[in-house]
């Protein structure tokens, strides 16, 4: 018996030994990854004051964009939002003042930061959701930087973002990538029609809704979320979904956060940015969603 639980101890403190060795290389690969330069090459765009462009930038900016969503209304930033083990998402202060990275970065490396998800020192951000951005023609990437560039300065210092160490175990494994420039990397955007009230161009506007509503827009919750985040619907033509809704209660949902059936929607769900988008956008989006194949709920 006792030589029993000898074998047992040993095999349960060799096994303890291989998940740390486990923890510790999949850290440190992270680590190594993040302090390695990308190679992408600078997106050779200005910012310009006229003032056509400036509203473009604007509406991309508070809609589908979402800048202001995360760095907030005057884009100085946002409090960080603590994921637990999985890290500290911590939205900068992106304007020219004390703090913000408006004056740290150049034109041509604000573009590349929003179309590639590089910093300034070409290393990768995390959590900036490049994916969403990639795919924006040079016009619009150019309204963008324009905008940025153009809103009053703010000093506001904001805490870096973090990656914890589930997070980068995770990483490891495939399971999630916080990393803006690694992630983005794999699944290259194409290239978007102009913009058109259908399904084709809906997909590339409805690439935001993909974060939080996940991959296959079937909903469910976020993997690694904080147990009190309103969990993402589902947006298939599926019972489970979207079947029984029309446009008209879609464009209702946006602009008054009320659900078909009197229900309130919780205020994770950006309407309040995604109501900004035109008619033409909200049309294309909702193409889109009617074009998938109904999937019942679920990531
Ligand atoms: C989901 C939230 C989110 C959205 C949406 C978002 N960002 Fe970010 N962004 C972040 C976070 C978090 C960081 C910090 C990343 C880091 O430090 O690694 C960041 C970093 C940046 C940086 C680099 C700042 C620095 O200090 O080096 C720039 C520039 C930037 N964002 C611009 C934009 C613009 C422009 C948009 C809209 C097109 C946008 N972001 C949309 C979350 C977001
Ligand atoms: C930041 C996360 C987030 C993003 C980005 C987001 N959503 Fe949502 N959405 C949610 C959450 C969470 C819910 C469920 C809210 C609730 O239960 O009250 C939701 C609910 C919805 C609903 C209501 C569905 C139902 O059955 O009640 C629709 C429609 C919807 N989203 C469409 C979209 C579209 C289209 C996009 C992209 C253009 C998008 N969402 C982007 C988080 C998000």
């Amino acid at each position: 018996m006792k030589r029993v639980l000898k074998w047992v101890g040993a095999g349960l403190g060799g096994l303890l030994l291989l998940l740390v060795l486990v923890v510790v290389v999949q850290v440190y690969r992270y680590d190594r990854s993040m302090s390695a330069a990308i190679e992408v090459p600078l997106v050779n765009l200005a910012a310009v004051s006229d003032s056509t462009v400036l509203a473009r930038g604007k509406h991309i900016a508070t809609s589908f964009g979402a800048c202001t969503g995360c760095h907030g209304p005057d884009l100085s930033g946002s409090p960080p939002e603590s994921f637990g083990p999985i890290g500290t998402m911590s939205p900068p202060n992106i304007t020219t003042g004390r703090g913000g990275a408006g004056a740290r970065y150049t034109d041509a490396q604000l573009a590349r930061a929003i179309r590639y998800g590089v910093r300034h020192d070409g290393t990768s951000l995390i959590f900036m959701p490049t994916e969403e951005h990639a795919w924006w023609p040079d016009d619009d990437l150019q309204a963008v930087i324009s905008y940025v560039r153009s809103v009053p300065p703010v000093d506001a210092e904001r805490e870096p973002s973090q990656t914890g160490v589930l997070g980068k175990v995770l990483t490891g494994f495939g399971v999630m990538d916080f990393r803006s420039a690694i992630a983005a990397a794999k699944s290259p955007p194409g290239i978007p029609p102009d913009p058109e009230p259908t399904a084709r161009y809906g997909a590339f506007l409805a690439l935001s809704c993909k974060g939080c509503h996940g991959d296959n827009l079937a909903g469910g919750p976020i993997p690694g979320a904080p147990g009190d985040l309103a969990v993402p619907a589902n947006l298939t033509p599926h019972e489970t979904g979207l079947k029984d809704w029309t446009y008209d209660d879609f464009t209702t949902l946006l602009a008054t956060a009320v659900r078909p059936d009197g229900r309130e929607i919780d205020p994770f769900m950006p309407t309040e940015n995604l109501d900004r988008m035109t008619d033409l956008e909200k049309t294309a989006v909702w193409e889109y969603l009617r074009s998938l194949e109904p999937r019942e709920y679920g990531q």
